[in-house]
């Protein structure tokens, strides 16, 4: 019998049903009193486990760094990736104005139910408002990895400098993958590379309850590659502080040029 070969390029991963939403549905599980596990599956088949009650931290569970970028934000705010809505709430019970998006429905479903006045479903490389009108981005879960590829990021950098005042902000906490001796991650590294791709970017899908969400890319810069980006759509990286020395995780703000 013929073994079927199977390089490192194409690993097999489960078959199981597509929810569209899936990572929605963690969310609302959760706020309805289903708490639950899911998983991150990359492309090579590596798996992270995630819980969904690390998206719905109060002010006091929130790591160090994230409650300090909150408490940078000022004059109105948008919240990119909100997810449950736990930074959009700390801020508006400051009585900030703070306008939440996700491109999960499920997600913003529950923002509104948990008390976001302005929470809508809204595409981060499709952002519908009016030029000059935030003050304060918020990215934070990493979320400048919604950009997927250092094009998007790019795209995503130069559209925000349109919506932002003159003196406006970005805070997010950032992940620079170069900062790993994992080989299972290196190995991924270089397989991007191989494939003309950026080597911080991600592969991925959500696994959850025996369904899994569509693929999406996640995008995990260097922090030279980040000020450069920075530096090409007019932004300035202004702080840049070293979160934990292991993980390589960096509270940063950026400053509209
Ligand atoms: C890692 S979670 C972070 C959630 C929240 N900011 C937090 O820290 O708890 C990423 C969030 O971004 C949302 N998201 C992913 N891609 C997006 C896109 N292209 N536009 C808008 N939201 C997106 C996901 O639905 C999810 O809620």
């Amino acid at each position: 019998m013929n073994a079927l070969a199977v390089s490192e390029d194409e690993v097999m991963q489960p078959r199981l049903p597509l929810e569209p939403d899936l990572f929605g549905q963690v969310i609302m599980d959760h706020y309805q009193g289903h708490p639950g596990e899911f998983y991150l599956r990359r492309d090579d088949n590596y798996v992270e486990r995630d819980s969904s009650a690390r998206y719905f931290q109060t002010w006091e569970q929130m790591p160090a760094h994230q409650r300090c970028l909150l408490n940078h934000a000022s004059g109105r705010v948008l919240d990119i990736g909100a997810g449950s809505g736990c930074h959009t709430l700390v801020l508006q019970e400051r009585g900030i104005a703070v306008t939440a998006i996700d491109a999960s429905p499920l997600a913003i479903e529950v923002c509104r139910q948990r008390g976001v006045q302005d929470a809508r479903v809204m595409n981060a490389h499709a952002l519908h408002f009016d030029s000059e009108t935030f003050d304060s981005v918020l990215l934070l879960g990493n979320n400048l990895g919604i950009a997927g590829t250092p094009e998007g990021l790019h795209g995503l950098l130069a559209r925000l400098h349109g919506l932002v005042n003159p003196g406006g902000q970005i805070l997010a906490d950032v992940v620079d993958y170069t900062a790993t001796c994992n080989v299972t991650h290196l190995r991924y590294h270089r397989r991007n590379l191989a494939h003309g791709r950026y080597p911080g970017t991600i592969g991925m899908r959500v696994e959850y309850r025996g369904k899994c969400g569509p693929h999406f890319d996640w995008l995990l810069m260097k922090l030279a590659d980040l000020r450069a980006a920075c530096a090409a759509t007019g932004w300035r990286i202004g702080r840049c502080v070293q979160v934990n020395a292991d993980a390589a995780t960096f509270a940063i703000g950026m400053m509209r040029e």
